[in-house]
């Protein structure tokens, strides 16, 4: 299963994220993908408001994850940034196992954690820029695994 979705501005991110949101399930894992500066937090955000947080997001950059509690989400969600893990084994000092446990996990740079596309609740979400420097905004193309099955984004 694959989709692909043009997303002009940050507006048209936000909707997205509302549409992942709300087909989003426990245990669920949103990989988000793509370089630098390619719209992962956003996205994140995005999804983040649409399940009922409020307040602002930090960018878990440094503490790697952090967590929202449902409720007043919809959901549990753990929102970790991978970009600073050295080698997947951290994981599981971090105890990413144990947060994972009935909530979703939002993963930037999933691939240093050692990828979740084996997993039949993956929705993979490679973002990157829509024209040379993105000047045209941005390109999601979805992947979803066995789980995602009549219910992608
Ligand atoms: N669809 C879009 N159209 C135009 N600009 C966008 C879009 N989505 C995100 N942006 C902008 O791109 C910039 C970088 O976004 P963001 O911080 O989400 O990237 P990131 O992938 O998390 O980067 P990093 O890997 O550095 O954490 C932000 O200024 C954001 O507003
Ligand atoms: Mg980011």
């Amino acid at each position: 299963m694959e989709a692909r979705e043009v997303l002009p501005d940050p507006a048209a991110m936000a909707a997205y994220g509302a549409r992942i949101a709300a087909r989003l399930r426990a245990g669920d894992v949103v990989a988000l993908e793509g370089g630098l500066g390619a719209g992962k937090t956003t996205l994140a955000r995005a999804i983040l408001a649409a399940l009922g947080h409020a307040d602002e997001v930090p960018s878990p950059t440094f503490t790697i994850i952090e967590t929202y509690a449902a409720p007043p989400l919809r959901l549990a969600v753990v929102h970790a940034d991978f970009y600073r893990l050295e080698d997947p084994a951290e994981l599981a000092e971090i105890g990413l196992d144990e947060y994972r446990e009935g909530a979703v996990l939002l993963a930037e740079w999933p691939q240093n954690a050692g990828g979740f596309g084996h997993e039949p609740g993956c929705l993979a979400i490679s973002l990157g820029p829509r024209g040379e420097s993105g000047e045209g905004g941005r390109i999601a193309i979805a992947r979803g695994g066995a789980d995602w099955l009549g219910r992608m984004p």
